[in-house]
């Protein structure tokens, strides 16, 4: 059977921030990592990593301040090649996100369904009574009732709020959904009913979901493949199975042990001790090396590459050297 070609592959991306004349954040430097159709990967790392920067530099979101290199391909097509006009093409139609904290977005004065409505006129040539009659799945679609999206933000519950958000995403029915942190802001019930909902959509209309968390049973739960940020680098990327069972990196490590277990809950939180690095003074060698409890004498002035260690696992750490299947990288 041949191996499908990915919807989006995501090429050495680097992402500047200019601070002032002289200084600039790198806030993602060579990311790389491939969606699958009808896939869900979820991209995971403390707080300050890169995981929005990531999804906004692929939907070329940034301000204006952003210096953007690297190739981002979607259905072949490079986007960072394209024009903002072509670009607005792909957004909303092809690529939509739900933004982190998204579901204080909603405009207060307008009722729900009119401002998925008027998300729908923007972005679709379809007449008004048509796009109504679509406003009314895409709330069907959320498990919201139609009668109740004629009610106004404040009149919804935080999940409620989400959901009508979601449903805004799936306006133009996009076949690639990033979706930053859609559950932080809600109670621990509320989460697990819209991550269903989540998982629910992509099943009934195939999409695959770029879905970025801190939380990392979340990621067993959804996900297929896992991408692992630090320090605004991959470390590591494999499939759920590969980085819950055999974590190559010592972040993804750390990482895992700091999780309570899903199935024990009253297991002890460890933290990782010391904070990520500064984006405008990154070490020279490893990001992870002042934290690292395996490092050694090269870790502090040799950056690691990401080398392959099994097939479609990827780690950044000069521990595997010479552990690679084929000497691959991405
Ligand atoms: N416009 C900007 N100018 C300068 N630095 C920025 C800008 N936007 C983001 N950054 C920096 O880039 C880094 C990555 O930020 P990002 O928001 O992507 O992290 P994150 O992983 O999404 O974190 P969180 O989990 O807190 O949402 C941070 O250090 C942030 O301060
Ligand atoms: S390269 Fe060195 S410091 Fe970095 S994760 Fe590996 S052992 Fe630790
Ligand atoms: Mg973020």
């Amino acid at each position: 059977m041949t191996e499908p070609e990915p919807l989006l592959s995501v090429r050495h991306l680097t992402t500047l921030f200019e601070v002032n004349r002289k200084t600039y954040a790198c806030a993602l430097e060579d990311v790389s990592f491939d969606v699958y159709p009808y896939q869900t990967v979820g991209l995971v790392g403390e707080s300050g990593c890169g995981k929005s920067t990531t999804l906004l530099s692929i939907l070329r979101l940034l301000p204006p301040n952003a210096r953007l290199s690297g190739q981002v391909f979607f259905k072949g097509v490079d986007l960072l090649s394209l024009s903002e006009q072509q670009m607005r093409a792909y957004r909303w139609k092809e690529l939509a996100l739900i933004f982190q904290s998204a579901m204080n977005a909603l405009n207060p004065v307008l009722r729900v369904d009119e401002q998925i409505l008027e998300a729908i006129l923007l972005h679709r040539l379809m007449p008004r009574e048509q796009a109504r009659q679509r406003v009314h799945e895409l709330l069907d679609l959320v498990g919201i009732a139609p009668q109740r999206g004629r009610q106004y933000p404040f009149q919804f519950s935080g999940g409620m709020r989400q959901r009508a958000m979601i449903a805004m995403a799936l306006a133009c029915s996009p076949s690639l959904l990033f979706a930053d942190e859609p559950t932080t802001a809600l109670d621990v019930m509320i989460q697990a009913q819209v991550l269903e909902l989540l998982k629910d959509i992509q099943k009934k209309l195939g999409l695959a979901i770029v879905l970025v968390t801190h939380d990392l049973g979340v990621v067993a739960e959804l996900c297929d493949q896992v991408v692992v940020l630090y320090g605004g680098k991959v470390v590591e990327s494999g499939s759920v199975d590969q980085i819950y069972n055999s974590p190559q990196h010592p972040y993804t490590q750390k990482l895992l042990e700091s999780f309570p277990d899903l199935h024990h809950p009253s297991s002890t939180l460890a933290s990782i001790p010391g904070t990520p690095p500064r984006l405008t003074e990154l070490p020279p060698g490893c990001r992870f090396e002042p934290r690292c409890f395996a490092r050694f004498d090269r870790c502090r002035h040799e950056a690691p590459p990401l080398r392959q260690v099994a097939e479609k696992h990827y780690a950044a750490c000069h521990l595997l050297e010479g552990k690679s299947p084929n000497a691959g990288s991405i």
